[in-house]
C-alpha cells in the first residue's frame, strides 16, 4: 500500500473517500464540523436523527455529501473524546482500514491523524497508522489454490496533518512505518510458512538472498561440519534427530562509515519443535512451526534496518535447526560439551532452544559486540506469566533493559522485565555436569534466561522471550504477529541517533 501526508481542508480533497471522526455522544470532531458547515449541516442532521452515536469503531459511509469534491465520506466513531488512548486509536484505524478496503474506496484521505491522543504527537499517530494499516490487511494465502481477492482493495492512503509545519514529521513517520511494516510482513511470512518448506536450509537461502538485495548486507552460512569444527556440540545435538541439516546464518549489516563494535541480534530458529525424545503432546503441535519466530523477527529487523539505511553496524544471527524424535536423536541423560567448554546434562530434550542459543551466543563473542539481544519462543511458562500481550524481557545489564523497554513503549510492541536474581541459578544445578538444561517447575522463564546468562558473560546482553507474543493460536485469527520487529527496529532507530525531523 502507498502512503503520503498532506495538510489541507477536508472539503477541498478530491478523493474516493474522506475519513473523519465523530465522538460519543453524537459530537463532531473539529474536522467533521468543518465538513458540516460546508455541507449546510448535513452531518449534524444525520447525528440528530440518530444514525451514528459515535461509539468507538462505529462506521457510517456516506455518498454525495453536498458541496464536497470527494465521492464518499466515512464517519468513524471515536468513542468519548477524553477516553481516546493509544490502544483505542489503533483499533479505530484498523476498523477504518477494513471498512475502506471492503467498500470499494481504492484511495482515501484520512483525518483521524488529527485526533488528540494523550502525549502522542503527529509522528507517532502517522507511524502507528501506517503500521496498523499494513498489519490489518495482511493475508497469507500463497499456498491456497483460490486466494479469493478483494475486488477493489484500498491502495493509497493520505494522512492529513494539522499544519504544514508537521509535514516533515509525517514524512519520516511514513518512512519509518513502512520499513517496520516490511520487516513485520517478512517476519509473518517466514513464520506462517509450513515447516516442510521453511526449514533451516530455507532460512539460510533467504539470508543469502537478503545480501544479494542490499549492498549494505553480507551473509555467511555455517553448516553442521563447521559447527562440529567449532565445537558447537550442544546446537548440533538438537538437530541430530532431523534429516534437515542445522544451519546458522550470519547476516551482517554495515552502513558506509559505521565503524566500531556491532550490535548483535540472535534469533532462535527451530523450524519445527516436536520436543525430540521428550515428545510434545499431539494437540496443537502444528504451532511449533512458529518456534522459529525469534529468527524470523531478527530477519525482519535486518530487512527494516536495510530499508532505513541507518548508520549502524548490526549482525543478525539466524540459529536454525529442527528438533525431532529419531533413532539418532539426542536423549534425556546425555551430557553435552558446549562451545564454551561448559557441560550440560540434558534432562528434557524439549528444552532445546537454550541448547541452540548457548552455542550461538558463544559464537558471537568473536564480533566483540557492543551488546547482544537474543529473541526466542523459549518457554511456555512465559505465556503463564505474561499471557499473549507482552513480551518477557530479562537482562544482566540495566541500561540495556531500560533502552529496550523504552523502545517497546514507543513502538507499541510491549515488553516487561522479569527479575533474574542469582538465587534462581541454583535450580540449574546438576550432580553430573556443570548444569542441567531445565530448572524445574517454578519460574521456568527465568531459569531459562539464567541458563543463557551463563554463556553471555563477555558482553552486555538482553533476552526476549516471545513465546506468548510471536503468534496467535487456533481459530481463523491464527498466524504470526510479526513481533517483536517493531520494538527491535525502534531500538535500532534510537541507537542510530537519527532524529525525527520537524
Ligand atoms: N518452543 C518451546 C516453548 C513454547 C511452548 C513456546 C509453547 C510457545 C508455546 C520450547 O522449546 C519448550 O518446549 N520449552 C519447554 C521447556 C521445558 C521442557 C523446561 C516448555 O516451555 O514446556
Ligand atoms: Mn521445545
Ligand atoms: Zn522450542
Amino acid at each position: 500500500m502507498e502512503f503520503s501526508v498532506k495538510s489541507g481542508s477536508p472539503e477541498k480533497q478530491r478523493s474516493a473517500c474522506i475519513v473523519v471522526g465523530v465522538f460519543e455522544p453524537r459530537r463532531l470532531t473539529p474536522v467533521a464540523e468543518q465538513l458540516d458547515k460546508v455541507s449546510d449541516g448535513y452531518l449534524s442532521a444525520l447525528l440528530r436523527r440518530g444514525d451514528l452515536e459515535g461509539k468507538a469503531g462505529q462506521m457510517l459511509l456516506l455518498h454525495h455529501v453536498p458541496n464536497m469534491l470527494s465521492e464518499r465520506v466515512l464517519l468513524v466513531g471515536c468513542g468519548k473524546e477524553r477516553e481516546l488512548d493509544e490502544r483505542q486509536y489503533k483499533q479505530i484505524i484498523r476498523k477504518t482500514i477494513g471498512t475502506l478496503n471492503e467498500t470499494g474506496s481504492m484511495e482515501a484521505v484520512c483525518f483521524l491523524t488529527e485526533l488528540h491522543v494523550k502525549s502522542r504527537d503527529t509522528y507517532w499517530k502517522v507511524r502507528q497508522a501506517v503500521e496498523a494499516a499494513d498489519d490489518s490487511l495482511y493475508t497469507f494465502n500463497q499456498l491456497k489454490s483460490n486466494p479469493g481477492e478483494t475486488r477493489r482493495p484500498l491502495r493509497k492512503l493520505v494522512f492529513n496533518v494539522p499544519t504544514r509545519k508537521e509535514l516533515g514529521l509525517g514524512e519520516s513517520a511514513i518512512a519509518h512505518g513502512l520499513a517496520v511494516a516490511r520487516g513485520v510482513k517478512k517476519c509473518k511470512d517466514l513464520g506462517n510458512l509450513p515447516p516442510n518448506i521453511c526449514n533451516p536450509d530455507y532460512l539460510a537461502t533467504q539470508s543469502l538472498q537478503l545480501a544479494e538485495k542490499y549492498d549494505t548486507i553480507t551473509t555467511k552460512v555455517i553448516g553442521e561440519q563447521e559447527m562440529a569444527e567449532l565445537g558447537m556440540n550442544s546446537y548440533l545435538a538438537v538437530g541430530r534427530g532431523s534429516h534437515n541439516e542445522s544451519k546458522m546464518s550470519i547476516i551482517e549489516y554495515k552502513q558506509g562509515d559505521a565503524s566500531g563494535k556491532p550490535i548483535v541480534l540472535v534469533g532462535k530458529g527451530l523450524t519445527f519443535d516436536a520436543g525430540g525424545i521428550s515428545l510434545k503432546p499431539g494437540a496443537g503441535m502444528d504451532e511449533m512451526k512458529y518456534d522459529m519466530g525469534g529468527a524470523a523477527s531478527v530477519f525482519g529487523t535486518m530487512l527494516a534496518l536495510a530499508e532505513l539505511d541507518l548508520p549502524l553496524h548490526v549482525i543478525g544471527v539466524i540459529a536454525a535447526a529442527e528438533n525431532m524424535p529419531d533413532a539418532n536423536a539426542y536423549r534425556p541423560g546425555d551430557i553435552l560439551t558446549t562451545m564454551s567448554g561448559q557441560t550440560v546434562e540434558v534432562l528434557n530434550t524439549d528444552a532445546e532452544g537454550r541448547l541452540v542459543l548457548c552455542d550461538a551466543l558463544t559464537y558471537v563473542e568473536r564480533f566483540e559486540p557492543e551488546l547482544v539481544i537474543d529473541v526466542a519462543t523459549l518457554t511456555g511458562a512465559c505465556i503463564v506469566a505474561l499471557g499473549h500481550h507482552i513480551t518477557g524481557l530479562m537482562s544482566s545489564h540495566n541500561p540495556l533493559a531500560h533502552e529496550l523497554i523504552n523502545a517497546s513503549e514507543q513502538a507499541g510492541d510491549r515488553a516487561w522485565r522479569l527479575p533474574m536474581a542469582d538465587e534462581y541459578q541454583e535450580q540449574l544445578e546438576s550432580p553430573f555436569a556443570d548444569m542441567a538444561n531445565i530448572g524445574g517447575k517454578s519460574a521456568g522463564t527465568i531459569t531459562a534466561a539464567c541458563f543463557l546468562a551463563r554463556f553471555t558473560k563477555k558482553y552486555h546482553w538482553a533476552h526476549l522471550d516471545i513465546a506468548g507474543t510471536a503468534w496467535r493460536s487456533g481459530g481463523k485469527d491464527k498466524g504470526s504477529t510479526g513481533r517483536p520487529v517493531p520494538m527491535l527496529t525502534q531500538f535500532l532507530i534510537n541507537k542510530s541517533g537519527v532524529s525525527v525531523e520537524e
